[in-house]
């Protein structure tokens, strides 16, 4: 029985066949580091590493490709932002749809003074940008947003939310985990201070890699939690000032930004929209073949409007591990179940602490797959 992968929003299989083909030339081919040699090889990894950073650029309309800082991952970029920049006695506000990756963080932040709340969303994951100004305190150092729903599918309006906190001066942090490299996100028009990027989901290359993307003004006000060596400003024992320098500090993961220049090169040529539209087809083909199905409870936006390529069913009388377990076994269709990190979103949709059976297509994700997908829940509903 071949497998159907439906787990893209977990991380994104299979990959464009360019991006294996650069990380093994780096491999065997490259192999050397950046800023720490001026030989030819060296040289190569260098003007990667800049591809990469200004194809990352023109993806979410950022003009300086120093700004793009180069992260281990999604997770690393959001703790780089909140242990980088809330202090005891800041104020944060998070959406209630975030993921572990900016709830433990701040968590730990708040057990040192850090307060924060939560701006409440709707049954399906979708937020209000009206609910926010109300939250805001004259402490409110950060507004930090999942983009999409890791979850629910929900995508915010990052232009909305965007505009109410920079009428009100407050920096908007913008988690784009499930969104980044198939929905169109204007840094510079949204007026984000940063936004963190993983680099194996939508975007389509290697684990261990993302990228922050920051706003120079911001970008000042922020510490860096990891320091070390830079290649640069060797003569001295202080962290240089300079970006991206400030932020990057270890040799980096070199076969990984091959691999995600391939990537974004692949999604640069193929069009955001091309992606978006693969998307938008399959997940209403999915919503469409879902409709009078009882007993499965769709947690998440019914309209196409807004709305990611993630499908969560809480098969109600049933326990959803064992339903993602034969979907596997009996039918070879791949899923993630539980609370998927995020048991704020969860709670949110009303599905903590069952979780849901998620579905998640991806770019070469077929009709045929969702049809599958489809007979397979009506057959265990
Ligand atoms: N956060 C990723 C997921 O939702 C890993 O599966």
């Amino acid at each position: 029985m071949p497998a159907i992968y439906l787990d893209n929003a977990a991380t994104s299989f299979p990959k464009p066949p360019a991006v294996a083909e650069a990380m093994v030339r780096y491999l065997t081919e490259v192999g050397a580091s950046i800023n720490r040699g001026v030989y030819a090889s060296a040289q190569d990894a260098g003007m990667t590493t800049l591809l990469l950073r200004e194809g990352l650029c023109r993806l979410f309309h950022h003009g300086d490709p120093t700004h793009c800082v180069l992260t281990a991952g999604n997770t690393m970029g959001l703790n780089m932002v909140l242990r980088g920049a809330l202090r005891p006695g800041d104020h944060c506000l998070v959406s209630a749809m975030e993921h572990n990756a900016v709830m433990r963080p701040l968590r730990e932040l708040a057990d040192q003074g850090v307060a924060f709340d939560r701006i409440p969303c709707d049954s399906a994951g979708r937020l209000d940008p009206a609910s926010i100004p109300p939250l805001l305190r004259p402490n409110t150092r950060l507004v930090v947003i999942a983009h999409g729903s890791n979850v629910s599918g929900a995508v915010q309006d990052g232009a909305a939310v965007g505009r109410i906190c920079r009428e009100r001066g407050v920096p908007l942090v913008l988690d784009a985990a499930q969104t980044a490299g198939h929905w169109d996100i204007d840094f510079t028009g949204w007026g984000l201070s940063a936004l963190s990027v993983p680099g194996h989901k939508g975007l389509m290359g290697p684990s261990g890699i993302g990228a922050l993307l920051l706003e120079p003004d911001f970008a000042r006000t922020l510490a860096p939690i990891v320091t070390g060596g830079t290649g640069s400003a060797s003569d001295s024992e202080r962290q240089p000032a300079y970006m991206p320098d400030r932020f990057e500090s270890g040799t980096p993961n070199l076969p990984g930004i091959y691999g995600l220049q391939a990537a974004v090169d692949f999604i640069l040529e193929t069009g955001v929209d091309a992606l978006r539209r693969h998307e938008t087809e399959l997940t209403a083909r999915f919503l469409e073949g879902l409709r009078d199905l009882p007993r499965v409870r769709l947690a998440g936006p019914r309209e196409l409007e807004n709305r990611a390529g993630v499908i969560s069913l809480d098969f109600m009388d049933q326990d959803n591990a064992e339903v993602s377990f034969r979907l596997e076994q009996d039918y070879g269709i791949l899923t993630r179940c539980g609370l998927h990190c995020a048991p704020s979103a969860h709670k949110t949709l009303g599905t903590f602490p069952q979780g849901t059976v998620r579905f998640s297509p991806g770019w070469y994700s077929t009709a045929a797959d969702v049809d599958a997908a489809l007979a397979a829940v009506r057959a265990l509903a």
